[in-house]
């Protein structure tokens, strides 16, 4: 993808050079299995301009996705192998246990597909429509279709491990949860789905490129708020708001993500309680603060 050339600064014009699709930086810190993304307000220093900002609450968003993922990953081996339908006096903590990690993975990947669906449906047309339709984002559309099979067979595998819902009745054979077995669905599409995430970060740098006035943060911002009221609260919110770290990158993110105080109060203090269950394999605690271990890891 070509950069126009604008009347920008050769500062700028350098700087939109690393940010431009095929020549990102590698950006990682220490993160396992998947790296955690390095945001742009780190890596540049500063976070005076809507470009930065919105590249930087981006990748606040999708190190979420990289934490959780890496949560799900070190815990799912050292989830019991339980069979759905054998649930006795004596393993009724292992049955549990697999139902609540179960709960938690699926909420990751409702996560991910809310995240690609505002982005496809909502916020990458807009960005587009105000750059005159160049569909530059298409670029991480196409991206998006790199990772669908593996999450697939993610989503597949998580249904068929699952306890059906009172009254509805079991579609397709019944399996145990074999944590190898989910770690390798993981591993097949794990370091694509953080290679487009990282990558994504540049090219919304890029986009100063065609428009210095276009306010992406403004965009994020919407494109949020919609994702927010559309989820559940008490499950994919509270999802969201166990994998945050409030200490990442010296704590500058620590006010992400943009709420109002009483609803992050609430998040903190009463709302995770109805799913507390399922937080117990979440990255972070509802204080925002990574656990010094995982529990099933
Ligand atoms: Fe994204």
């Amino acid at each position: 993808m070509a950069v126009e050339a604008k009347t920008l600064s050769p500062e700028l014009q350098e700087e939109i050079k690393h940010w431009t699709a095929g020549n990102y930086p590698v950006w990682t810190t220490p993160g396992e299995p998947f790296p955690l993304i390095q945001s742009p307000a780190k890596l540049l220093g500063r976070a005076d301009d809507n470009f930065i900002k919105g590249a930087t609450a981006m990748s606040c968003i999708h190190n979420v996705i990289v934490r959780s993922l890496n949560s799900i990953y070190l815990q799912a081996r050292n989830v019991a192998p339980t069979k759905i339908s054998a649930i006795t006096p004596e393993n009724r903590v292992d049955v549990e246990t697999r139902d609540d990690f179960v709960d938690y993975a699926r909420e990751w990947s409702i996560l991910l597909h809310m995240h690609h669906q505002g982005e496809e449906n909502c916020f990458f047309p807009e960005i587009d429509k105000a750059l005159n339709g160049k569909d530059i984002m298409e670029r991480n559309v196409q991206q998006h279709r790199l990772f669908d099979e593996g999450v697939n067979r993610y989503d597949q595998y998580l249904e068929q491990v699952r306890r059906p819902a009172k009254g509805v009745e079991r579609v397709g054979e019944e399996k145990f949860l074999y944590g190898p077995e989910l770690c390798e669905i993981i591993e097949s599409f794990g370091s694509i789905l953080v290679s487009h995430l990282n990558e994504e970060i540049g090219t919304l740098l890029s986009l100063r490129a065609w428009d210095e006035k276009l306010n992406i943060h403004r965009f994020m911002e919407i494109e949020g708020e919609k994702a927010m009221k559309s989820c559940s609260l008490l499950a994919t919110v509270e999802f969201v708001w166990h994998n945050l770290d409030a200490g990442y990158e010296d704590g500058i993110h620590k006010d992400f993500p943009s709420a109002p105080a009483p609803l992050k109060f609430m998040l903190k203090n009463v709302l995770w309680f109805p799913n507390r269950r399922m937080w117990r394999f979440s990255s972070c605690t509802s204080a925002m603060k990574p656990r010094p271990k995982l529990l099933y890891a």
